[in-house]
């Protein structure tokens, strides 16, 4: 009799001991791995909404910079972590679809990952040093065209989000750039700033501040509309450029095999986040727009980056990008 009380007794302090790892999730702060610079766009987003996540979460939310390879590199950290929710991924168009088609990457950016939640989207901007000769879009143009040698264009490395709209960008005008890669656009628009290089097609929340401050120069942004942040900033229709439209959208990701219900805690932690009108006004601010309500399952943002490789790796494959 006593000995079955005692085995049962035992077995409940067992069980007790190790109930379903979700219900206790998290129990310490979580990293979130970006894979670019401090103060890039990455990093400003993914700092605001680390921020509000902790409230729901209970635990901090860090950042950690793992730069390098168009954020491959960081893309690898997260790939190689422990699927148990303590270290998850910033990603992008470009560290989660494009480097696919670039990188001879040794992770699958579709079976290694498990996608969490798809994030804002950024419009890009045509931004150039305040030395260029040229006050509209259509005369940047000209000027590139006109140059003898191609204009530099700062990047976050091949494949990243500045790259992949550089390549658009010449496709779409015909100019040609030569792309200089930084481990993000936070250091390429200090040199941007300081006139080191002459043009970068970024993040329009990278760029915002530094417009409107006049330390450099906006054309256009790669949208139909306006952005509600930058009204004074025509829209590449406007700017003589029709149809140059791409909107660089983010995500959040966790290593292959995270538990189902830990992916469902950090998927709602990111939700209050975005949902959150201080947070939202925040990151609205920087120009940034609110993923659509209906893609905020992490089912739906394995389906839009499926159907986004789908759609950019011919395009970049036909590009022949080159990296060492
Ligand atoms: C960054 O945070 O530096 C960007 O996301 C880089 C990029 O993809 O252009």
């Amino acid at each position: 009799m006593f000995k079955s009380l005692l085995s049962a007794s035992f077995l409940l302090l067992v069980f007790a001991g190790s109930a379903p790892a979700a219900e206790k999730f998290p129990s310490h702060p979580i990293t979130v791995v970006v894979p670019f610079s401090a103060g890039g766009p990455s990093d400003a987003m993914m700092r605001i909404l680390g921020e509000r996540m902790k409230a729901t979460l209970g635990e901090a939310v860090l950042v950690e910079n793992t730069t390098g390879a168009g954020g491959s590199i960081g893309v690898g950290r997260v790939v190689h972590s422990a699927p148990d929710g303590y270290t998850i991924g910033f990603g992008h168009l470009g560290t989660h679809v494009a480097n696919g088609a670039i990188y001879k990457l040794n992770y699958d950016l579709v079976t290694d990952l498990e996608p969490i939640v798809l994030l804002p989207s950024n419009p890009m901007i045509v931004v150039s040093k305040n030395a260029v000769p040229a006050k509209t879009l259509a005369e940047l143009i000209s000027w590139l065209k006109a140059r003898p040698q191609a204009a530099t264009a700062g990047t976050a490395g091949a494949g990243s989000g500045s790259h992949v709209a550089g390549l658009a960008f010449e496709a779409a005008s015909g100019v040609k750039l030569q792309y200089v890669p930084y481990r993000g656009t936070g250091p390429a628009m200090n040199d941007l700033v300081a006139g080191q290089i002459d043009i970068i097609v970024d993040q329009l929340s990278n760029s915002i501040n530094q417009v409107r401050a006049g330390t450099i120069r906006g054309y256009a942004v790669t949208d139909a509309r306006r952005a509600e942040s930058a009204p004074d900033i025509q829209t590449v229709d406007e700017a003589g450029l029709p149809g140059f439209h791409m909107t660089l959208w983010s995500g959040l990701w966790a290593p292959k095999g995270t538990p189902k219900d830990v992916i469902a805690k950090l998927n709602a932690a990111a939700l209050d986040a975005l949902n959150d009108p201080p947070t939202r006004k925040q990151l609205e601010n920087l120009g940034l727009q609110m993923p659509p309500a209906d893609k905020s399952t992490p089912d739906a943002l394995g389906a839009w980056q499926k159907a986004e490789i789908a759609k950019w790796w011919p395009i970049i494959k036909a590009a022949n990008v080159k990296v060492d």
